[in-house]
């Protein structure tokens, strides 16, 4: 593998502000001066061995972060049967801590965050849902959110949504990356 060295630290000259020495001068004692010696060091003590384990550590940490970002799991929430079929109203469950609202819109599940973002109150459940546009308004000031997206109409924001799955009449849960 080739070796490729760090850029040299300028000794004076414009990038350092001081005034540098013409082209081809050798200042006095430059041999030793502590740019010198700190250049010699970086350009010929580079330990190789080193760097290539660093090198490894940094790719098995690499592989530790994929790991770490695996899809979440889906949690249990609640029996198909208790969402409202077709009702004006979602219902509420605990997903990982976080409320949820979940919403049947012809025999379709969905979930979205319970919490309106704009006074942060748990009511979408509780808001008034229109199953044609597949959207709910919130049911204090009237913010109105995609039941699908989770996208706040006529502004920008969201509310985080659920990827749904069914299984045996039971509802599973897990957040949208
Ligand atoms: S709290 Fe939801 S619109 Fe105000």
């Amino acid at each position: 593998m080739p070796r490729v060295l760090p850029p040299k630290i300028p000794f004076g000259g414009a990038a350092s502000g001081r005034p540098g020495p013409p082209s081809g001068a050798v200042r006095a004692g430059e041999r030793n001066s502590p740019a010198t010696r700190l250049n010699s060091f970086m350009a010929d003590e580079i330990d190789e061995a080193l760097l290539d384990a660093a090198r490894r550590e940094l790719n098995e940490l690499a592989g530790m972060t994929d790991h770490a970002c695996e899809p979440r799991e889906f949690a249990y929430a609640c029996l198909v049967s208790e969402v409202p079929a077709n009702g004006r109203h979602g219902k509420v469950v605990f997903v990982d801590d976080s409320e949820v609202a979940v919403f049947n819109i012809a025999g379709e599940i969905f979930a979205i965050s319970n919490l309106c973002p704009h006074e942060m109150s748990p009511l979408l459940a509780a808001g008034f849902v229109d199953c044609e546009a597949r959207t709910v308004a919130c049911p204090l000031h009237g913010w109105t959110f995609e039941i699908e997206t989770g996208k706040l109409l006529g502004a920008s924001g969201s509310v985080p949504v659920y990827d749904v799955k069914l299984a045996d009449g039971e509802v599973w849960l897990r957040l949208r990356e």
